[in-house]
């Protein structure tokens, strides 16, 4: 039997498994899909002791998409330039480092990108750089402002950016976006806030201000509407939660490895909000 896993910590609440699972079952492929919660001081040998284990290929999940880059032989550019890896399939005895979060980002908007131009992203950390990198590596946009509760972190993320690509950032405070939300045709949550301890939270108000075809995406799918989402569509605003991305970076994976196409009708929606991770 093939062997495949996420590591990450902490992997309680992880779905990969289930959607994994599910299509190994339905494809009839001999193979299951396993965690590996890593505590972070137990990271390096348990690495290394997967490298020379049998297992097929991996997710990579929170908090070591970026630590896990040293342990690989091979890095497909687009993964190499975002500095983030979700992905690895064995190849012999090699370790190659995919990301396909991008993909699964860009899964839900795909219909939309060309009447995107200008974008607010929410956030500056891991995220928030995966998701600045799959816009700008996808469409030409005009304004492109990132917005963070430490401003610190907004500035070296575009400082990063603008070494890659030929855009200057606007900076906005969290307020500052707030009110100038009605120039922007995509507004994107990468923060946490609106789930766990800050479910009852919102990482920006959203303004009357805002035009009627902007779109408001929030990468969070637990729960699958955030207070965020909520007010955006009381505002009659085209909402998307982060359960396509999940799904999709999923596909992509399970492709990679694979080489088959995931049957996407065997993970749905409902089934996945009625048996709550
Ligand atoms: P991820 O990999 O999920 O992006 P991360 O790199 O830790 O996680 O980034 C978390 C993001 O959520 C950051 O932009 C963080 O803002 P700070 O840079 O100011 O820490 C943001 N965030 C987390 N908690 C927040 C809160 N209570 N209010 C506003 N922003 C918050």
């Amino acid at each position: 039997m093939d062997k495949y896993g996420i590591i990450g910590f902490p992997l309680d609440h992880s779905f990969s498994p289930e959607i994994h699972n599910r299509a190994f079952n339905y494809l009839k492929i001999n193979a299951c899909y396993e965690k590996y919660e890593i505590p972070f001081q137990h990271f390096k040998e348990s690495v290394l002791q997967l490298k020379t284990s049998a297992t097929k290929g991996f997710n990579v999940t929170v908090p070591y998409k970026q630590e896990i880059i040293p342990y690989l032989d091979e890095i497909e550019p687009l993964a190499k330039k975002v500095g983030a890896v979700n992905t690895i399939q064995k190849s012999g005895n090699k370790w190659i480092g995919f990301n396909t979060d991008l993909y699964g980002f860009l899964l839900p908007l795909k219909d939309h990108l060309k009447s995107i131009a200008s974008v607010l992203i929410i956030g500056a950390g891991g995220a928030a750089n995966a998701v600045c990198f799959a816009l700008l590596n996808e469409i030409n946009i005009k304004v492109f402002d990132i917005s963070n509760r430490t401003e610190r972190k907004a500035v070296d993320l575009s400082r990063k950016l603008e070494k890659e690509f030929d855009i200057r950032f606007g900076l906005p405070n969290l307020n500052e976006a707030v009110k100038n939300s009605n120039k922007y045709d995509l507004i994107v949550n990468t923060t946490n806030v609106g789930m766990g301890n800050l479910i009852d939270k919102n990482p920006i108000s959203i303004p009357t201000l805002t035009h009627n075809s902007t779109i408001v995406y929030d990468l969070i799918y637990n729960p699958k509407q955030t207070l965020f989402l909520e007010s955006a569509q009381e505002l009659n605003l085209k909402t998307i939660n982060g359960f396509p991305m999940l799904i999709g970076q999923a596909k992509k994976s399970f492709k990679i490895w694979t080489g088959q196409d995931y049957p996407g009708q065997i993970i749905t929606e409902e089934l996945f909000y009625k048996n709550p991770i």
